[in-house]
């Protein structure tokens, strides 16, 4: 298992880095194989998709067989970034290699190659391998999504509401969007969980699962006023469809209610992670929302939501450093100018699993390890963490967090023998640090 206080990397066997790169990137890789089999390309580059394909089931070998890694073949800004990063790290590190370096490394680092991979033909060179599969994820959310946005619907014409039932309507907001991480394509390649239960009972229900809850000190700090102008709110997103959607319906709260003139969206530059929102998939989602749903309150609320887009009460942005390999304690030193740029915002939040572990460094911490303490110093402003549980670090747990798990899994006849509570996405934390 991974030493206490160190990174993961992938040669811990009994890690979930372990297993996500013996087992999930095969799977991650013939998915993609998959569907460019399947997708009708014109004669004319048939021989370049198989080309590709090829290239693929190299690349996958070398991870299996734990080869160094190599700088990437591309002149793109973001790869001569990576060139620079890995050129230190050869010079840092003895041995470079998949399973031997840290994991949160070699998992970024897989994302460019595959990113290079595409770059270097002549007809794929945008071709987002994973665009289908984020499609096929809003037509399983679709239904979830309606009941939520006749919920909003109704809420957000209600302009006076009284403190309480404000906050009421905050949380019911802040666990919606944190429950949406639930839903990535990573962890359950090429089918998102469907979600059938009223999403609006299901998030009470949820609430045991839990493990740190500092929503109402979120809350405190939403009713501070500063001077700040104009007020921007950040949200750094993770997954296309449902949890892009959750994610709105929280941005949409803010805008309504006054917390925020501006939401600020930060998405990734080139397809990341399998599921994590481009700025293509944004626009598309909105489109969508408005344009080709049947659905009358997805119209609406798409329209809605158009509107902020075209207003700039919307606004994406994709930068460079969210698909580099650094932790954001990093930041500081290796974006000045974005660590700068989100100190001008109230508040940031952090969605999902990998913007965790990029928050907290990636490292085994004890779970008591204080939020704050994790973020080794990351603190342009307040800073907010919804997450659900996908990979074995954490910290910021209660002292009781685990007769809380025995007490929800009491039927598990496998608790004991795995870490599988820290991995598989049924508990979620809600930390703040500022
Ligand atoms: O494979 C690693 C990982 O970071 C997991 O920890 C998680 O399962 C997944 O990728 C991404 O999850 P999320 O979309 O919540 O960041
Ligand atoms: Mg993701």
């Amino acid at each position: 298992n991974t030493p206490k206080n160190e990174p993961l990397r992938g040669k811990y066997m009994k890690s979930f880095g372990y297993h996500s790169l013996m087992r999930r990137m095969p799977t991650v890789f013939s998915e993609i194989t998959g569907l460019l089999k399947a997708k009708q390309f014109n004669l004319a580059n048939k021989e370049e998709i198989n080309n590709v394909i090829d290239k693929l089931e190299l690349l996958l070998s070398e991870i299996l067989n734990n080869n160094p890694l190599r700088k990437i073949d591309s002149t793109s800004t973001l790869s001569l970034m990576w060139n620079q990063i890995l050129e230190k790290k050869f010079n840092s590190d003895s041995v470079v290699t998949w399973f031997e370096t840290e994991w949160l490394f070699t998992e970024n680092y897989l994302y460019i190659r595959l990113k290079e991979i595409f770059e270097k033909t002549k007809t794929l060179q945008n071709y987002d391998p994973f665009k289908q599969l984020k499609y096929n994820a809003f037509d399983e959310s679709e239904t979830t999504m309606i009941a939520i946005a006749e919920f909003l619907i109704i809420q957000f014409s209600k302009k006076e509401l009284d403190i309480t039932s404000l906050k009421a309507l905050f949380n019911q907001m802040l666990k919606i969007c944190l429950w949406g991480n639930r839903f990535d394509l990573s962890l359950n390649i090429g089918k998102s969980k469907n979600i059938t239960e009223d999403p609006l009972e299901a998030i009470v229900s949820l609430d045991k699962y839990i493990l740190a809850d500092h929503s109402d000190e979120i809350w405190n700090t939403l009713n501070v006023s500063t001077d700040k102008s104009p007020k921007i709110i950040d949200i750094i997103l993770d997954n296309s469809a449902y949890e892009l959607f959750t994610d709105m319906c929280l941005a949409d709260f803010f805008v309504t209610y006054g917390f925020a003139e501006v939401v600020v969206f930060h998405g990734k530059s080139i397809p990341w992670y399998v599921s994590d929102v481009t700025k293509p998939d944004f626009e598309h989602f909105l489109n969508r929302l408005e344009k080709q749903c049947t659905s009358s309150a997805l119209q609406k609320i798409g329209n809605r939501w158009n509107n902020y887009y075209t207003a700039g009460k919307f606004v994406i942005e994709c930068e460079e450093f969210w698909t580099l390999p650094h932790c954001y304690s990093a930041m500081a030193n290796e974006d000045s100018e974005l660590y700068k740029k989100l100190g001008t915002s109230q508040l940031l939040i952090f969605k999902g699993d990998l913007n965790y572990r990029k928050l907290i460094g990636d490292i085994n911490w004890e779970p008591s390890t204080t939020f704050k303490d994790a973020l080794c110093r990351f603190q342009p402003t307040a800073v907010v963490a919804l997450r659900t549980l996908k990979c074995d670090c954490v910290c910021g747990l209660n002292s009781d967090y685990e007769t809380k798990i025995d007490e929800n899994d009491k039927d598990n006849n496998y608790l004991s023998s795995t870490n599988y509570w820290q991995v598989n996405g049924k508990y979620a934390v809600v930390h703040l640090s500022k």
